[in-house]
């Protein structure tokens, strides 16, 4: 499908927020009988599912997310896809799904993405195309077993910031009595059911005035697990930069990526463990939530024990070491610097 020499859709790029958009195709595939469909684009945005879907009923659904930028020089590039691909597989296993090829997840992607060239935000806008593959349990069903089959697709939607603010807005973050995922549970896979049990923790603190729940550990509540949609990062005193470690969090893509450059380009001490907050809170000089929809998104103050704490520059200033992380990351992603990582993957426009 060529549509390179098509226009780029008039809209409003810089002013996008976090909210759907329609586009011209989605990709779609379906399993079957233990076989994959080949998968092909279509134009509908609808789905139909039978009423018994164990989608709809036990939550037999999970989902990815990630975003394709132009360059400069007007290519289009998506950031280490290959661990969407995965991370996608591993929670299918984890919800007894079958898992989406690497091969059919790569393709799916750039085809939606290909397809939809004239969505794609352009070079400077401050916007991108977020993509979401999704795989879900359809067919009749009613007691509690997997599907006997899915359909795996993938749409996408121009997106502006998702907390809103120039540039590099700083957030705030409120600590929750709600839990989100127990210590043996779901939470280090991005299973949908995750989320529905979050939007309490995300209301109450929205409550509070800040942007988002943070969440503690559930066996005890002491230890740091993350944000609800994004991971943490730490820069302590003493140049250590800190990142907690749970087998309840999401490993976000974000965050690997932020702390390999936070080790090999800034010569930080990287350090991936369980972080006692309360106890730690006075040695904490900086602090972000990231993700792919966050970036990297500085937390100028976090609602504990009643009370705000505040981070650097009295919550109103991002710190130079996440300033240059956000650069660093983003400059990457956009094709602005050398990819010595071998991280970006361009999608080729026919
Ligand atoms: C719960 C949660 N944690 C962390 C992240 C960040 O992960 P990534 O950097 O892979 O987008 C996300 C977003 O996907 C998320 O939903």
């Amino acid at each position: 499908m060529s549509n390179k020499l098509e226009q780029k859709k008039d809209l409003d790029w810089a002013s996008l927020g976090f909210e759907y958009v329609k586009t011209d195709f989605r990709f779609t595939a379906s399993y079957e009988n233990g076989v994959w469909s080949e998968g092909e684009l279509i134009t509908s945005e609808q789905m139909t599912v039978h009423e018994g879907a164990p989608a709809l009923h036990y939550s037999q659904q999970c989902f990815e997310g990630l975003k394709a930028q132009t360059t400069k020089d007007g290519r289009v590039l998506l950031f280490r896809p290959d661990l969407n691909a995965q991370r996608l597989q591993d929670t299918a296993d984890r919800l007894l799904m079958p898992q989406v090829p690497t091969e059919l997840f790569l393709r799916g992607v750039e085809e939606a993405v290909r397809a939809n060239y004239s969505w794609i935000p352009p070079y400077g806008s401050g916007a991108a195309l977020y993509i979401r593959p999704f795989l879900i349990g359809v067919g009749d069903n009613l007691g509690l077993r997997p599907a006997k089959k899915y359909e795996f697709r993938v749409f996408v939607s121009p997106v502006g910031p998702y907390y809103k603010g120039e540039g590099l807005s700083i957030i705030s973050l409120a600590v929750t009595d709600v839990d989100r995922a127990a210590p043996k549970g779901t939470g280090h896979v991005k299973a949908g059911s995750n989320y529905a049990g979050g939007l309490l923790a995300t209301h109450k603190a929205k409550e509070l005035g800040a942007n988002e729940a943070l969440y503690l550990d559930a066996a005890e509540r002491i230890y740091l697990e993350e944000a609800g949609s994004a991971n943490i990062l730490l820069k302590m005193t003493g140049g250590r930069f800190v990142t907690p470690k749970s087998d309840a969090i999401l490993p976000s893509v974000t965050r690997r990526s932020i702390m390999t450059i936070a080790k090999q380009e800034l010569d930080l001490e990287i350090e991936e463990r369980p972080v006692n907050f309360l106890k730690e809170l006075p040695e904490i000089e900086e602090m972000a939530a990231c993700g792919t929809a966050a970036v990297l998104s500085p937390v100028g103050k976090v609602w504990v024990n009643d009370q705000w704490t505040l981070f650097y520059g009295e919550g109103e200033k991002v710190g130079p070491t996440m300033q240059k992380l956000y650069d660093l990351l983003t400059q990457l992603q956009k094709g602005e610097r050398e990819d010595i990582y071998g991280w970006t993957k361009e999608v080729v426009m026919d």
